[in-house]
């Protein structure tokens, strides 16, 4: 249902329209005896027309719950949600989102077409498309030839996540929203998902994704945000939450116990492990003086490297910190207590 050439003002209403319009969401599970779990505190954000979203975040985050909110499977302690311009229970929003569950349950005596035809008609797709679209579905999913006819219940885990993906596009959606699209893949399942995701967001897909696997998200992903106890540390492009490297780096081989006291006393701090010493620096020349040095002193040079910091990186150290601030947080507390 993406809005055509032929009604602008539908083209223009979509383009300015966020797909996900997020403001201010909490989400508070009550358990028993009054206790209470605070999964998503007043998040806040917005996913555009054709964009791919990540949430990362580590386990118990919030990420599931912030997506069942989205579904309209859980419903909000507070904050605001809409998709499309319209709250998340409309049926014609609905109509246009695809969901692939974090664990996918399916019908196990059904096999991989009849599961998809049933999916299919749930969803009100008119027999006149489904059964190539199912067909078309299964072969992108790569379970035509092993799959198609056999029953759920003999599918191995990687079978249920490709089904799976399968069964959010059976609705041609308009977003995607995938939770832990790569869970259970071998690495070739992998860049398959990475390619399908690809090629929805180049179809001009939305989507939204929450990974564990943070160099996938960093290779799909327009935009990211980190999620930690329920609340953003981080949000934005991937290039401006991982910033450009300012290291150099030289490997070198060969060098003497006598040799890596002369490369120190130089003012270098070299990283020795075995034969191998790596020596960091943020000024290229340095690292060209400390090459004169090796090759003065017996060594040789293995590589000069400029080390990118990756998305994991920053994700380390921003839950990192925030796990540190805590625990400073709570002993600063505890020592106070015992103070009084
Ligand atoms: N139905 C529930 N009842 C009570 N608490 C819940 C429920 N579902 C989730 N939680 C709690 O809410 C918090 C967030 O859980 P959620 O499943 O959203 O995290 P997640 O980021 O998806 O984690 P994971 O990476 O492990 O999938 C956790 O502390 C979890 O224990
Ligand atoms: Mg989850």
């Amino acid at each position: 249902m993406v809005a055509t050439a032929s009604d602008p003002v539908a083209a223009h209403t979509a383009a300015v329209t966020p797909v996900v319009d997020i403001r201010n969401l909490s989400k508070t599970y009550k358990l028993v005896l009054g206790k209470e779990i605070q999964a998503v505190v007043d998040l806040s954000l917005e996913i555009k027309q054709g964009e791919t979203f990540a949430i990362v975040g580590p386990n118990g985050s919030g990420k599931t719950t912030t997506m069942k909110m989205l579904l309209s499977l859980l419903f909000p302690t507070e904050g605001e949600l809409l998709l499309f311009g319209r709250p998340p229970g409309h049926p014609e929003v609905q109509s246009r989102i695809g969901y692939l569950p974090e664990a996918p349950y399916f019908y196990e005596y059904l096999n991989g077409r009849e599961l998809l035809e049933y999916y299919g008609k749930l969803c009100g797709v008119p027999s006149s498309v489904l059964t190539k679209r199912i067909e078309d579905l299964l072969q992108m999913v790569d379970l035509l030839e092993r799959g198609a006819d056999m029953p759920v219940r003999f599918y191995s885990r990687g079978m249920r996540q490709r089904i799976g993906i399968a069964q959010a596009m059976i609705n041609n959606p308009d977003l995607l929203i995938l939770d832990e699209p790569t869970n259970g893949l071998d690495p070739i399942g992998t860049v398959q998902v990475r390619q399908f995701i690809l090629e929805q967001k180049k179809q001009g897909r939305t989507i939204l994704l929450c990974s564990h696997l943070l160099s996938e998200v960093e290779a799909v992903a327009d935009r990211v945000a980190i999620l930690h106890r329920g609340k953003v540390l981080a949000i934005g492009p991937v290039e401006e939450l991982v910033p450009e490297s300012h290291q150099w780096e030289l490997v070198a081989t060969g060098l003497s116990r006598e040799a890596i006291a002369t490369i120190k006393a130089a003012g270098f701090s070299p990283d020795v492990h075995g034969d191998v010493a790596t020596i960091t620096s943020e000024s290229q020349d340095d690292i060209y003086h400390a090459l004169g040095l090796v090759r003065d002193n017996g060594g040789q040079m293995v590589a000069i490297n400029r080390p990118q910091p990756t998305l994991e990186q920053q994700f380390l150290k921003a839950v990192g910190e925030d796990d540190l601030r805590r625990t400073v947080g709570s002993l600063q507390r505890s020592a106070q207590k015992k103070n009084k």
